[in-house]
């Protein structure tokens, strides 16, 4: 599995969709770039997701805050005191470690070594230390376990400290006496964008609960372990939803955002097999209930989006630290309050690397003639593929190239398409197969005397002759979301 899961980097790189940031310099770590492909299917997965939700529900509209924000948000919202993880350093290595990630390392290698009440038991000590935020009993856990830094091979560690995951820098050019008077944090989820602009965005679209806001952009966070290619990175982006409701009605929400989001995620033909839910016991500060959809990744089961119930927490720590009034007036109950969230927040660099994930096929067979043929495709659904359409004169001369032109130009206006003239026709193909284009157009003799093409199908690799002039409303049908 992690083969398949280095196979997919490789891929990813060696077509254009994912490169280490700034790799000239030897890249920054978790920081990564979007080459072409990469960022036609990223814009792609953001305009599905954006659609699905502002478009598709009338009570839903969309917003575009700044990451830069009053400081004081962060100190609302209890990220200044709460956004940390417990980490530790081995002190011959000096290599840092997450907790968490540690403790469960060592219970992993007991499994392997068969004993795996001894594993259970640590996990089950661990989520109790950590939920009560005991680091005194967390660093008695690792003496008492005698676990060792993979790198020293030694148990030299350090008291536990806790690290928090936002990024500070400096605004302004003004000096002040208190270099804190300074200090905005990089935002480390979108979100808050969207609490201090409730009022802004009820009043201005005159929205009645239950309605939604929704947003994508970036967000940052120091992450202490910060590996696995795009899954954890430290600047990444979030599409997120609040949905704002009556108190005492977070329940049936949550059951519905639950089952609405998953759908949307089958939606895009990946198979449920591969999803499940997962119940949180330890809750963030801001939630009463919590769960993440995860999906099966070549490196295991893992989060790719959240539903968080946040009660009122966030609008009334904002009312409570601003002095401003953030409720609602519900006329049909003639009573005003401040509204209660249901959250989704899914990671769109985690649902590139899902996608990627899915669709990468390495596939080998047997051809009528007795020889074998193979290939590497991705099998990215169509609506979201980086080129929808390649169209390929079968030879450079002959008018079949204008021909070809002519479908371009008809296409182009509607969905990304493709033109390439060289190598052989199974060459070109080969290629469209690695960057994921659903369908191939092949543009031949007979089209001159007919009309008519070839279309490939990508996934089948069957072939079928069609109208050229039924090429574009074929496609738009087939792309409809
Ligand atoms: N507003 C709620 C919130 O931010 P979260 O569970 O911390 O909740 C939501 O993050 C989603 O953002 C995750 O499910 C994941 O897809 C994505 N995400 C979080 N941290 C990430 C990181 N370091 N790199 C990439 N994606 C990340």
């Amino acid at each position: 599995q992690d083969n398949r899961f280095q196979a997919i980097i490789s891929h990813a790189k060696e077509y254009g969709f994912v490169f280490p940031s700034s790799e000239i310099y030897d890249g920054l770590s978790a920081v990564y770039d979007y080459g072409p492909y990469g960022s036609e299917l990223k814009k792609n997965i953001r305009d599905y997701w954006w659609k699905s939700m502002t478009q598709m529900h009338e009570n839903i509209v969309g917003i575009d805050a700044a990451i830069f924000m009053h400081p004081t948000t962060w100190k609302a919202s209890g990220h200044v005191d709460s956004f940390s993880d417990p980490m530790i350093d081995n002190k011959d290595s000096k290599k840092r470690y997450r907790v968490d990630h540690l403790i469960e390392a060592h219970a992993d290698k007991l499994k392997e070594e068969g004993k795996e009440d001894l594993a259970n038991s640590i996990l089950k000590k661990l989520e109790e230390l950590d939920a009560k935020g005991d680091l005194a009993g967390l660093k008695k856990l690792i003496d008492d376990n005698k676990i060792v830094c993979s790198i020293s091979g030694t148990s030299n560690w350090t008291d536990i400290r806790q690290f928090n995951l936002m990024f500070k820098t400096e605004f302004g050019a003004v000096a002040s006496d208190n270099p804190d008077d300074n200090i905005v944090y990089l935002r480390p989820e979108t979100a808050q964008g969207i609490f201090v602009n409730f009022l802004n965005v009820q009043k201005t679209s005159r929205l009645k609960i239950p309605f939604g806001i929704a947003q994508t952009g970036k967000a940052f966070r120091n992450e202490i372990v910060a590996r696995q290619f795009i899954f954890r990175m430290r600047e990444f982006e979030q599409m997120e939803m609040q949905f704002f409701i009556r108190p005492g009605t977070q329940k049936e929400w949550y059951e519905y955002w639950k089952e609405e989001r998953l759908k949307w995620h089958l939606s895009l033909g990946i198979p449920a097999e591969k999803y499940r839910y997962h119940n949180h016991t330890k809750l963030a500060h801001y939630a009463d209930a919590a769960l993440d959809i995860e999906y099966e990744f070549p490196i295991g089961f893992k989060e790719v989006e959240g539903i968080h119930s946040r009660t009122d927490f966030d609008l009334s720590q904002h009312q409570k630290y601003s002095g401003k009034k953030l409720t609602y007036f519900d006329n049909e109950l003639n009573q005003h309050y401040i509204p209660y969230v249901i959250e989704t927040s899914i990671g769109l660099d985690r649902m590139f690397l899902l996608i990627l994930s899915h669709a990468y096929q390495e596939e080998k067979w047997v051809k009528e003639d007795g020889k074998e043929d193979s290939r590497v495709v991705l099998r990215i659904p169509a609506k979201i593929a980086p080129v929808k359409l390649a169209v390929l004169p079968l030879v450079k001369k002959d008018g079949l190239p204008e021909i070809a032109r002519s479908i371009i130009t008809e296409c182009t206006p509607y969905f990304k398409c493709f033109y390439e003239e060289k190598d052989t026709i199974g060459k070109r193909y080969r290629r469209q197969d690695a960057v994921g284009t659903p369908f191939c157009v092949t543009v031949d003799h007979q089209t001159k005397e007919d009309g008519t093409v070839t279309i490939r199908y990508r996934d089948t690799m069957k072939q079928e002759r069609i109208p050229v002039k039924e090429i574009k409303d074929k496609l738009l049908d087939l792309l409809i979301f």
